[in-house]
């Protein structure tokens, strides 16, 4: 496993960060971090050893500071599968939050709907998610709803701050898929046949180390578009990111008063 400590120590020696609380942010949305205050910006290339973020959308850097008085560490952009990094790769900030003593992941993603009903622009809370990735065997995944992946009292308050906002949210089972290219409509049927509510490329690398690490998580995707068969017209990571821009104002309002509610729990 690769070694995080020297990562560890430069974000240590730049942050003296000591919250409870961090979110990774996926592709086009950034709003939230704008808002951090007294914000300390650590780009990931200035990290020893960490990997680069290659992908459009993904700013690559960590931002700390306190959001609403809160101590927070946002992840600006990710590393996927299908850039080459293994799974080892893909989680090291997860390993590293958990090593500067996080105790709440909130992991955010943009995501393709299965579900008419859930239009772009909606949020989904994920209570599930399914490994579609193929990687171990061709058997048909299942659903994992345990709370060790999907922390009830997270869905809870999730819950209650769009209920308070009157913000556009569901809840679903996610889909991790390796990517890059989209999915075909038969593929899409298929997630939907088993219980999939939206499609993405990331986060269950993220759910599942976040687990075994005891770190309680809650994922949100913002839904950027109708899956490949529902959308009748061929999807693009431009419009992806593009859409997940136009959605980034009400996800950060959503954001923060998630923040405000998790820092309240204990
Ligand atoms: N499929 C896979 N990943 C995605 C999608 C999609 O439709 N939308 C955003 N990320």
């Amino acid at each position: 496993m690769i070694n995080t400590d020297l990562m560890l120590e430069k974000i240590v020696d730049e942050t003296n960060f000591d919250g409870k609380i961090a979110i990774i942010l996926g592709s086009g949305l950034s709003i939230i971090s704008d808002k951090i205050e007294k914000s300390t910006t650590i780009p990931y290339s200035s990290i020893p050893n960490y990997p680069k973020t290659t992908i459009e959308g993904h700013s690559g850097e960590f931002v700390s500071g306190e959001l609403n008085g809160v101590n927070i560490i946002v992840a600006k952009g990710r590393m996927h599968y299908y850039e080459g990094y293994s799974f080892d790769q893909v989680t090291i900030p997860v390993r590293l939050l958990s090593k500067l003593g996080i105790k709440y992941l909130i992991i955010t993603n943009s995501a393709g709907s299965l579900q008419i009903d859930n239009p772009p622009g909606h949020f989904m809370i994920a209570d599930s998610h399914m490994d579609f990735t193929f990687r171990h065997n061709s058997d048909n995944p299942r659903v994992n709803s345990h709370s060790i992946f999907h922390d009830s009292k997270l869905i809870e308050v999730a819950k209650s701050a769009s209920e308070n906002l009157s913000i556009n949210t569901c809840f679903g089972c996610y889909c991790w898929t390796l990517g890059p290219s989209y999915e075909t409509p038969a593929e899409i049927q298929d997630m939907q046949r088993l219980g999939g509510s939206a499609v993405g490329m990331s986060t269950v690398p993220e759910i599942i180390t976040a687990a075994k690490l005891g770190i309680k998580t809650l994922t949100i995707s913002c839904l950027t578009n109708y899956a490949s068969g529902i959308s009748t017209t061929p999807l693009t990571h431009n419009e992806v990111v593009s859409n997940a821009n136009k959605f980034d104002k009400d996800f950060s309002v959503l954001l923060e008063e998630i923040v405000v509610k998790v820092s309240e729990l204990n």
